[in-house]
């Protein structure tokens, strides 16, 4: 799993341990939240790694998959959820910015799940890549062009993976709306953002869990995006 260090993402890293996976995962800047994350995860699952991995490198995903390689013999499940996040008022996008989105969403994505697939197709037994994408990638944000862009081809990178790789490797994008970061710590516009949600409240971390184990229970499901979002994306 790549960004397990993330909010969402250590809770997705937690949960997967839990249903009895040994869990190799990536982070990038955040060293300390990573050792906790790897401690507590060691826990439920002892057998359990990480490394340090920049996905904006194709190097660097490919070294990582080494060390996976070189430490287990089975990959059942990949997620690609290591993602980078801030506004680009069109205008003022630099190159610096789009390549920093792009690279470490999209291309990162891709190249993830294209080491995971060499190790996929060889095995005789189901797996699953799970992209982690946005509600986004369907709205018309015009402060986040990289961003959504991004997502928006992650999304299609799921299709063309789900169909390439069928039938023995299952390939689908969860897309969540708002989740709150938890701990107490608030949102921006948190008002203005629940008045857009039918089910009238922001995503919690374990709303993605619960997609993410609905999916790994999942044997006739690929290729679909599933927005988690309360319905924002109903018009
Ligand atoms: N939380 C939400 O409200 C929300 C909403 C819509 C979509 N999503 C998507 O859901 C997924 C999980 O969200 P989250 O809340 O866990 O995200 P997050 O808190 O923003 O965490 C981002 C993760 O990506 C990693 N990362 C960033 N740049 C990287 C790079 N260049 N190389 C490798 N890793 C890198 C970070 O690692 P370090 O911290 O170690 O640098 C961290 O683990 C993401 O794909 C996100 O886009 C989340």
């Amino acid at each position: 799993m790549t960004g397990a260090t993330g909010s969402v993402g250590t809770q997705i890293a937690l949960a997967v341990a839990g249903q009895g996976y040994s869990v190799f995962f990536t982070w990038h800047g955040s060293q300390k939240r990573a050792e906790e994350t790897l401690e507590k995860i060691r826990w439920i699952s002892p057998e359990s790694e990480m490394v340090r991995c920049d996905v904006s490198k194709k190097s660097e995903i490919t070294s990582a998959f080494s060390e996976f390689s070189r430490q287990f013999d089975r990959l059942d499940l990949c997620i690609a959820s290591a993602s980078n996040f801030f506004s680009t008022p069109i205008p003022d996008v630099t190159e610096e910015e789009w390549d920093s989105l792009v690279d470490t969403n999209l291309k990162g994505s891709f190249f993830t799940m294209q080491e995971a697939a060499r190790i996929m197709r060889n095995q005789s037994f189901i797996s699953r890549i799970i992209t982690m994408t946005d509600i986004s990638a369907d709205l018309v944000w015009q402060g986040f062009a990289p961003y959504t862009v991004s997502k928006a081809g992650i999304q299609h990178l799921t299709r063309i993976f789900a169909k390439s790789l069928a039938p023995n490797v299952l390939v689908n994008s969860i897309a969540p709306g708002t989740i709150t970061p938890g701990q107490g710590k608030a949102v921006e516009q948190e008002e203005e953002m629940v008045a857009k949600i039918p089910l009238k409240r922001l995503g919690e971390a374990l709303d993605i869990v619960k997609t993410l184990l609905f999916l790994l229970e999942s044997d006739y499901i690929t290729g679909q995006v599933i927005n988690v979002d309360g319905g924002r994306l109903l018009r």
